[in-house]
């Protein structure tokens, strides 16, 4: 395999419906999952091969995938949700077992894969440090004197001798990943961990992860964050319903991405489209924008007042109260930009059980020229997520007169309009002097 330290074939994933999955139990583990891989390790049951008919109940979550990776790849895998990528990954890292095909994998593996894998919960954060280092073949000298390391960048000292089932989920992130990333694993596999912390956490897990590649280990790496891919991979993959669709440079395979995106979230009405999470007893079914004066708008305009329509279907049986409705847009490289949300502003929202729509206003669309994709968002109190499709509409905001100068000339090279009022002084004046005339 020379300098491929991963080599993927014809891989498969059947999941059967309504059915426990085999190695679900590390459902109950929470955080970094430390997996070591032995070398070269197995080649598949062949006799899974014939069992792998479809019938009804099943479905594939991924299907005749087959790559290489060399070592010092940084990859970023990228795809809509429910495009197979967690699966893959939760493959690679041997949580779960794949229907066929085979892998190959040289070199030992640290995961930080979806929170709700990974740590023993009932140990605390310095028990689960020593024991996936154990797990990750290290000795327990080698373990001590990265400890400091892992500590200091988890900032989670001071709850170091508490059971982690007790850390909140950034807590529990920050140590995962500190544990997964500074464990000298050869290979590294992160799932989307930047969903989880704030920002500055970010931005020292992209850093961290940076590192870990320039030291020549190989980083495998999912994330809906367009900029963090295309920053810190050199190389791109995307799935597209359980099937590799395109190995090239991340800008290519980000544009591929971007354009299928845009494209599908037109075509498919919103109540069959099946990217969603959630528990169904909501479904969003449609999505409109209307102006002061009830009219759809196709294209919106920087400055002018909107009302954004989200209608929506019931299993709910009974009237629910303390609904929380997200609208979140996101640019082109899928930051997202702008958040509604109706708890911010302490409105209560109550869906009916025959389904109804829900209307959030605006004022002064402060969004730059540009296309933005919406993801509507539909829980229940903090914990029961209803319904959330993540690419559910693209709008176009083209020009407007934000600025109030009668000039529809409006940048494109920012996302945010902010008005501002500028001055100067002489040069021997301060700003402050300046405020004080
Ligand atoms: N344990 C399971 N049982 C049944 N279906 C599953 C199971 N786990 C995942 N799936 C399905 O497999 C498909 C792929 O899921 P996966 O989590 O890999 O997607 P993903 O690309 O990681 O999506 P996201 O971007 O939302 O994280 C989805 O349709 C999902 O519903
Ligand atoms: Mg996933």
């Amino acid at each position: 395999m020379s300098d491929t330290v991963i080599r993927v074939e014809n891989l498969a994933k059947k999941y059967v419906l309504g059915q426990q999955e085999e190695g679900s139990s590390y459902k109950t583990f929470r955080g970094a999952m430390t997996n070591a891989a032995k070398s070269f390790s197995n080649a598949l049951n062949p006799r899974a091969k014939k069992e792998a008919r479809a019938t009804k109940g099943e479905f594939w979550a991924l299907k005749d995938v087959s790559f290489e990776i060399k070592q010092g790849d940084r990859v970023g895998f990228i795809g809509r949700n429910g495009a197979g990528k967690s699966t893959l990954l939760k493959v690679l890292s041997r949580i779960t077992e794949p229907t066929s095909g085979s892998i190959r994998i040289k070199g030992r593996v640290a995961s930080l894969l979806e929170v709700g894998t990974g740590f023993h919960p009932e140990l605390t954060g310095r028990e689960n440090i020593f024991l996936n280092g154990a797990i990750l073949g290290m000795s327990k000298v080698d373990i001590k004197r990265k400890f400091d390391e892992i500590v200091a960048f988890s900032e989670v000292e001071k709850f170091l001798d508490t059971p982690v089932k007790r850390y909140s989920s950034g807590m529990y992130v920050r140590l995962a990943f500190a544990v997964a990333a500074h464990l000298e694993p050869e290979i590294l596999i992160v799932d989307e961990v930047l969903a989880v912390g704030d920002a500055q956490f970010q931005k020292k897990c992209l850093g961290k992860m940076e590192d870990v590649g320039k030291e020549g280990r190989t980083v495998l790496f999912v994330s809906h964050q367009m900029s963090a891919v295309e920053s810190l991979c050199n190389r791109g993959i995307l799935l597209q319903s359980g099937k590799l669709c395109l190995d090239d440079n991340p800008q290519k395979v980000i544009n591929a991405y971007l354009d299928s995106a845009y494209t599908l979230a037109e075509k498919i009405p919103l109540n069959r489209r099946t990217d969603r999470k959630g528990n169904g007893k909501v479904k969003v079914s449609s999505f409109r924008v209307l102006n002061q004066e009830g009219d759809e708008q196709q294209a919106l305009q920087s400055g002018k007042d909107y009302y954004f329509e989200i209608g929506y279907q019931s299993n709910l049986g009974n009237y629910l109260n303390n609904a929380i409705v997200s609208l979140d847009f996101y640019d082109e490289k899928n930051t997202r930009v702008i958040m509604l949300q109706n708890k911010f502003t302490n409105s209560q929202l109550t869906l009916d059980p025959k389904g109804g729509s829900i209307i959030c206003g605006i004022k002064n669309l402060l969004l730059a020229n540009g296309l933005y994709r919406i993801g509507i968002f539909i829980s229940y109190g903090d914990s029961e997520i209803l319904d959330w499709i993540e690419d559910a509409a693209s709008i176009c905001v083209d020009g407007g007169d934000f600025f109030g100068t009668g000039s529809p000339g409006l940048p494109s090279h920012c996302k945010v309009l902010v008005k501002a009022e500028w001055s100067s002084t002489e040069s021997a004046d301060s700003i402050f002097d300046y405020q004080k005339l």
